[in-house]
């Protein structure tokens, strides 16, 4: 039986936080109880009976913190049920179709045994970090492409497979 779920993210501008407290709020629903932290303030995972796992994404890679996590807490990720999500694209493309994980997330979810991984659309606004974020959002490449909706039904689907044990 699951008690315990970890939901951790890497975020640079913290869209990526957002998703992860909406997952959570979900699984609460369900009865779970859940912690949400930044993955880089994980010291075990040992309370925890599932994980999830999401990053941000950043010229074509996962968040630093999110991939620092998998390699860290490796061993212990794969004895448990462990869900991976990205969050990135700056259009509608993650709402129509299914985005491949990029090549290290595909490593990690193939090493670890992961359950699912899914990718979802990102966020990128004004006040963001960096003088990249800054050319994007100059071209008026920016904006917010999370949907919550497709978001809530991912974590329906681990809430369910934890509720069937997983
Ligand atoms: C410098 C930079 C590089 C990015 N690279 C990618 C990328 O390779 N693939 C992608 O889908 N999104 C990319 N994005 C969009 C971010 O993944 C998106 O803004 C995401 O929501 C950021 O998450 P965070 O707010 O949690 O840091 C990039 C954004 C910035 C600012």
């Amino acid at each position: 039986m699951t008690d315990k779920v970890l939901v951790a993210y890497g975020t640079t501008n913290g869209s990526t936080a957002r998703i992860a407290e909406a997952v959570a709020d979900v699984l609460r629903k369900d009865g779970l109880a859940v912690d949400t932290l930044p993955a880089r303030s994980v010291p075990s995972v040992s309370p925890y009976d599932a994980v999830v796992i999401g990053g941000g994404l950043y010229a074509g890679r996962w968040h630093k913190d999110a991939r620092r996590f998998v390699r860290r807490h490796g061993r212990a990720l794969t004895e448990r049920p462990l869900w991976l999500f990205s969050s990135g694209p700056l259009d509608a493309t993650a709402s129509e179709r299914d985005i491949p994980p990029v090549p290290g997330v595909r490593k990690t979810m193939a090493r670890l045994d992961a359950r699912d991984h899914v990718t979802f659309g990102g966020c990128l606004e004004e006040g963001a970090k960096g003088w990249v974020a800054g050319m994007i959002l100059r071209s008026g490449k920016g904006g917010d492409f999370r949907d919550f909706t497709a978001i809530e039904a991912w974590a329906e689907r681990v809430a369910a497979e934890l509720r069937n044990g997983a």
